[in-house]
C-alpha cells in the first residue's frame, strides 16, 4: 500500500530536481507567459502567415537581412510602425520591455541579452 505514494513522491522529487537543474543552467526565457499571450493576440495574425509580405516567425532566412539593421532599429521600427506594420505592432498596451522581448523573439534571437549585445 505504501509503495504507490513513495513512487509518487519520488516522481515529484525527480521533476522538481529537473526544474531546479534547468533554472540553474538556463538563461532567462526570452518571453514569459504575458508576452506569449500578447504575441498570440497582437503579432501572430500577421507574423505567422507566409506570402503576405510579412517576415514570418522562425524564418531565419527572412530575418537575417533585417537583423543586419541592428536590434535597436528593429525595435524602433516596431514602435513607430514600419512599411505595412501599424505602430506598436498594434499592441497599444505593451510596455517597452514587452516589445523588446517580442521583437527579439520574432527576429529569432537566442535571448534578449544576445539581441542587445548585437548578436548577428
Ligand atoms: C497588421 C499586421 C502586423 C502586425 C499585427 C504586426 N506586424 Fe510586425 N510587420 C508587419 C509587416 C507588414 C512588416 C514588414 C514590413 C516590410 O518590411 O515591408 C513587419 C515587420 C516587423 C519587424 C521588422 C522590422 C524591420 O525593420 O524589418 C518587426 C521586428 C516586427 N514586425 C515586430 C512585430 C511585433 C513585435 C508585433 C506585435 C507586437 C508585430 N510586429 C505585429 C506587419 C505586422
Amino acid at each position: 500500500m505504501l509503495e504507490r505514494p513513495i513512487r509518487l513522491a519520488a516522481a515529484v522529487l525527480f521533476v522538481v530536481s529537473l526544474g531546479a537543474a534547468a533554472l540553474g543552467t538556463a538563461t532567462e526565457p526570452l518571453i514569459g507567459e504575458r508576452q506569449a499571450r500578447i504575441f498570440q493576440q497582437a503579432c501572430a495574425h500577421c507574423h505567422v502567415r507566409p506570402g503576405i509580405g510579412v517576415p514570418v516567425l522562425g524564418d531565419a532566412g527572412e530575418w537575417a537581412g533585417r537583423r543586419e539593421q541592428g536590434f535597436e532599429t528593429l525595435v524602433a521600427h516596431t514602435v513607430e510602425g514600419y512599411a505595412g506594420m501599424p505602430p506598436l505592432g498594434t499592441c497599444s498596451f505593451c510596455t517597452e520591455d514587452d516589445l523588446r522581448r517580442l521583437v527579439a523573439f520574432i527576429a529569432g534571437y537566442a535571448s534578449l541579452q544576445a539581441a542587445e549585445e548585437g548578436a548577428p
